[in-house]
């Protein structure tokens, strides 16, 4: 029988996690020092409730029982990070043996499930020292980055074949180096601009240390937070505000990452302010020769913009907010419980843009998920009844599925996360899992939503 939403064959279903959020561990097993451990040392108060990241969901001592579950509520595909500072301690020489084992012990699991892994390189978690030489801002931090990626696909590529150089690279630069969220604090548009082109630079040597590896049916690409613009109307000023978000927030990586180039536009708005980044001979051609094989969306939420009413004199650090200002659709929709708005047919809009501007390069849904504060409210008889999860989820896939009906390369879904897990500065306040995770004991409870993933997984659709 066919489902009103039938997904193609072998769609991918499953979630996604990163190092820092859920293994925990954070001082065993010979890891070193990240910025969040060091920041978290440092200054313990930027932390939601001051939970740093020890311990985390403490996926390091549980991936066993975790791994089953997934197995349970039928994920066929899983989505993890390597921790640079745990595989390289200091972030380059010496492979430390403990992670090599931990990770082979991971992916031997996974695979042992019938879920094939998905494999992250980073995911906002610098190691320590590279950042006290200037982290992303320094080549030879970008050349340490392709080592460690290349020792990552002779460790594991035998086993691994999907891969991802970055997770959302713009939130570092946006976080710790315009708006102050992420360590290392630094507030210049600038040398944030630096970051973001050295970061691809990044992105192009990993993609190219990966093609001189013999990896089965090996895909290589990057995943990227679209957030799509939408304009409050039709004025050319609107619309011209709208335009220059989606170059600095989409397109500055989206465009280098599959097309190979950066949008001219973008170039010349840079270029205008004195605010373009060095580059080095050669960079063109490494760019344009290691474009991403597949792409990660990681959708949450639309950007909403209007015309800036009044340009600041003088300009202030926030380049790209010289351009626009965010604007509250009346009547839009709410996630309550986290404040951020949904917008469901942003999905098919961002698969709909891939499909007609970027050659409808492979992709899928590498997070899409509800944040919910407090969320033990809605327990009733030991089971968290997250129906808004439930809605959430499918009316995204819904959209998905339409994409798809009209010819997009979607080829899966991944929520943000498997079980509830530390975010950041955030930490525990929201809660993302289809598990939930007792912070005491860590023990992890299936909610309402796990049981529903799980048919819709077992029939392919709902
Ligand atoms: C995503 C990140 O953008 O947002 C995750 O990739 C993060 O790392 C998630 O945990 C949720 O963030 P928050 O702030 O709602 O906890």
């Amino acid at each position: 029988m066919t489902l009103p939403y039938q997904f193609p064959k072998d769609f991918w279903w499953g979630s996604a996690t990163s190092a820092t959020q859920i293994e925990g561990g954070a001082s065993e097993g010979g890891k070193g020092k990240n910025i969040w451990d060091h920041w978290y040392e440092t200054e313990s108060n930027r932390f939601f409730d001051n939970v740093g990241p020890e311990t985390t969901s403490d996926f390091y001592h549980h991936y066993k029982e975790d791994i089953q579950r997934m197995a349970e509520i039928g994920h066929n595909t899983f989505r993890f990070s390597i921790s640079w500072a745990r595989l390289i301690p200091g972030g380059r020489g010496e492979v430390n043996q403990e992670a090599v084992t931990f990770y082979n012990n991971v992916i031997d699991e996974l695979l042992a499930n019938g879920i094939e892994p998905f494999v992250n390189l980073f995911h906002f978690d610098m190691p320590l020292e590279l950042q006290e030489e200037g982290g992303w801002e320094k080549r030879a931090v970008v050349d340490a980055y392709a080592q460690y990626a290349d020792e990552c696909f002779r460790l594991f590529g035998d086993r691994v074949s999907k891969w991802f150089t970055f997770n959302e690279p713009i939130v570092p630069v946006e976080g710790g180096y315009l708006y102050d969220f992420h360590y290392p604090n630094i507030v210049d548009a600038k040398r944030a601009f630096q970051v973001a082109y050295n970061t691809m630079i990044g992105h192009a040597k990993a993609v190219d240390a990966f093609r001189k590896h013999d990896v089965k049916d090996g895909r290589i690409g990057i995943i990227l937070n679209l957030t799509p613009s939408y304009p409050r109307s039709r004025n050319p000023a609107d619309l011209r505000a709208s335009r220059i978000a989606d170059l600095f927030f989409n397109r500055s990586f989206l465009d280098p990452a599959v097309l190979g180039e950066y949008p001219q536009e973008l170039i010349d708005l840079l270029e205008e302010h004195g605010h373009l980044p060095q580059t080095k001979k050669g960079d063109s051609d490494l760019l344009k020769a290691n474009t991403a094989e597949i792409l990660g969306v990681n959708y949450y939420q639309p950007r909403r913009v209007k015309a800036k009413e009044n340009l600041p004199n003088p300009y202030g650090p926030f380049m790209p907010d010289w351009f626009f200002d965010m604007y509250e659709m009346p009547g839009r929709k709410m996630n309550p419980y986290r404040g951020w708005e949904i917008y469901e047919k942003g999905v098919y809009d961002i698969m709909m843009n891939l499909k007609e501007n970027y050659g409808n390069i492979p992709s899928f849904i590498s997070e899409n998920g509800m944040g919910v504060q407090n969320e033990e409210r809605f327990k009733e008889n030991d089971e968290i009844q997250d129906d808004y999860r439930i809605e959430f989820i499918r009316e995204h896939l819904k959209w998905l599925h339409k994409a798809i009906e009209e010819g997009a390369n979607a080829k899966g879904y991944h929520l943000w996360s498997f079980m509830d897990n530390w975010s950041w500065m955030n930490a525990y306040k929201n809660r993302y899992g289809f598990f939930s995770v007792d912070l005491e004991t860590k023990e992890r409870t299936a909610k309402k939503s796990a049981h529903w993933i799980k048919s819709v997984a077992e029939k392919n659709g709902f």
